[in-house]
């Protein structure tokens, strides 16, 4: 029998979705483009909405395709970027450490992968106005990683990005290994019609 297209075979091992939230300005875009793109702009152009980036990389032998969404800080935008944190497995809290403001608002959330990011870590110490032990004991309260970074300099960016691909594959590949075998749900399924238990729940209720 003849190989199926290349197109038709998946690219990647897992599929990884990232969400980076923050204030306004902390510098979440300009982390995103740093490790999708390689590059970095000192204009600030503010998110509209939500936008989303690739990259595919590889860890252990497996390649990781991430998909990375990067949601608008502004408050005005709060009831759209809110609607993605539902299919985030992992989420980037990022803040500015020369904005103790931005520090203040970051907030935990339950079943995700959370990882705690201080940006702008190249900026002069006489601007600083978030010490690195008050960003690693918060980090510690909520039992996650933290890291300084700097979009400018590139900073732990990879690193970041890497460290939390590293702790969601672990999760994913936990979770399937405990997975029950799938036949007994195949088995479930009405194969002469072709439909399964939704059908047969919309038959029972008159639907
Ligand atoms: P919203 O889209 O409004 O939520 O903002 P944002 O968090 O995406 O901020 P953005 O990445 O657009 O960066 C805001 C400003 O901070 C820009 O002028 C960037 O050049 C600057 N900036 C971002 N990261 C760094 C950094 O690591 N170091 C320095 N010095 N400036 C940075």
């Amino acid at each position: 029998m003849a190989a199926p297209p290349a197109r038709a075979r998946a690219d990647y091992d897992y599929l990884i979705k990232l969400l980076l939230i923050g204030d306004s300005g902390v510098g979440k875009s300009c982390l995103l483009l740093r490790f999708s793109d390689g590059s970095f702009t000192t204009s600030f152009i503010t998110t509209i909405g939500i936008d989303f980036k690739i990259r595919t990389i590889e860890l252990d032998g497996k390649r990781i395709k991430l998909q990375i969404w990067d949601t608008a800080g502004q408050e005005r935008f709060r009831t759209i970027t809110t609607a993605y944190y539902r299919g985030a497995m992992g989420i980037l809290l990022v803040y500015d450490v020369t904005d103790e403001s931005s520090f203040n608002k970051q907030h935990a959330s339950d079943n995700v992968n959370k990882i705690l990011v201080g940006n702008k870590a190249d900026m002069d110490e006489s601007k600083r106005a978030v010490p690195t032990s008050k960003g690693q004991a918060l980090a510690d309260e909520y039992g996650i990683k933290f890291f300084e970074t700097s979009a400018k300099t590139n900073l732990n960016v990879e690193q970041v990005f890497f460290s939390i691909a590293r702790d969601i594959k672990q999760r994913l590949a936990d979770t399937d290994s405990r997975a029950e075998p799938t036949t007994i749900k195949i088995n479930q399924l009405d194969t002469a019609s072709g439909t399964g238990n939704l059908a047969q729940k919309s038959a029972c209720c008159g639907s």
